[in-house]
């Protein structure tokens, strides 16, 4: 056989090594997969199990209705109120720090921490101003869960749930506006826990109260007060709701209005 004609060999071709970027190599690194236990391909079921392996994620239905996420359809009101709830507990916890919730001490406290300390005034401006927002808010989000129907079943649950978190919004607004200490708060509280008086059953002014034994200094207002009158006690019985109780079960229930919108199926479609 001639040179020429000699089947040539060629060698075979060993594939190039790919270079493992550093973020490929700590995906594949056995922490990393036990916390992300997905793949990162944008597939659908991909999707569903980064949404559902993510505590946070998890809390949103893995497909929403796209009209439910327009802007037109919620007006995004649920979440503003939740979200400025978010800012009145930071903001609460940095007011905590200055003030003391006596009488003695509490107006005084007021105003050096909106004259002397930095920052003080804008620290309570925004936690006034959050509060009177999202009383306006929660408002808003009930009157177009009206609107819009949102009520009706499956949801009547989650709107029993709202009424309580209306109620909870409303009384700790009720009981912030004490904390300052000043004449518009004594006086606000004062007019606000007479209405009290009148509550059927539990006011001594009100329907079957006196029939059930209610009297001034047993009822549902004294229960409010701590005493007959605005005071002392008053004060302390009004920081304690305010930055304790009515903060805890808001909390709770904001939870259990969550899951259960989430429950229900996600938040409801445009009519
Ligand atoms: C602290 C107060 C509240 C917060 C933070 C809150 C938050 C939310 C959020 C984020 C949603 C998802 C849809 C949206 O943003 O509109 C929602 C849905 C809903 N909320 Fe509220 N809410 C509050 C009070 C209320 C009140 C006062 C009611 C009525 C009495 C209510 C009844 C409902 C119902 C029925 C749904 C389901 C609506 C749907 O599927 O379209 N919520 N809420």
């Amino acid at each position: 056989m001639s040179e020429e004609n000699k089947p040539t060999i060629t060698p075979p071709v060993t594939p190039k090594p790919v270079k493992e970027s550093l973020r490929q190599k700590l995906r594949k690194t056995q922490v990393w997969r036990s916390m992300f236990r997905h793949d990162y391909k944008d597939t659908p079921k991909n999707r569903t199990l980064a949404i559902i392996g993510n505590v946070f994620l998890h809390l949103h239905p893995v497909k929403v209705l796209r009209g439910a996420v327009k802007f037109k359809h919620t007006w995004c009101m649920g979440g503003l109120s939740f979200f400025l709830f978010l800012v009145l507990l930071v903001t609460g916890v940095a007011l905590m720090f200055y003030y003391r919730p006596t009488a003695e001490y509490a107006y005084s406290d007021m105003k050096y921490l909106q004259f002397d300390v930095p920052f003080g005034m804008l620290l309570r401006n925004m936690h006034r101003w959050s509060a009177h927002a999202m009383i306006i808010t929660v408002w808003l989000h009930m009157f177009r869960v009206f609107m819009t129907g949102s009520y009706k079943p499956p949801r009547e649950f989650n709107w029993g749930v709202g009424v309580i978190l209306l109620f909870l919004t409303m009384f700790l607004s009720f009981t912030g506006y004490l904390l300052p200490w000043d004449q518009l708060a004594m006086w606000a509280v004062t007019v606000g826990t007479n209405m009290a008086r009148a509550t059927p059953f539990l006011g001594h002014e009100g329907p079957f109260g006196p029939q059930l034994g209610m009297r001034p200094d047993n009822d549902v207002r004294f229960a409010l007060l701590g005493g007959t009158q605005v005071g002392a006690p008053t004060l302390l019985r009004f920081y304690v709701l305010h930055c304790i109780a009515l903060p805890f079960f808001l909390l709770v229930f904001v939870t259990v209005h969550f899951w259960r919108v989430r429950k229900d199926g996600g938040i409801s479609g445009p009519l």
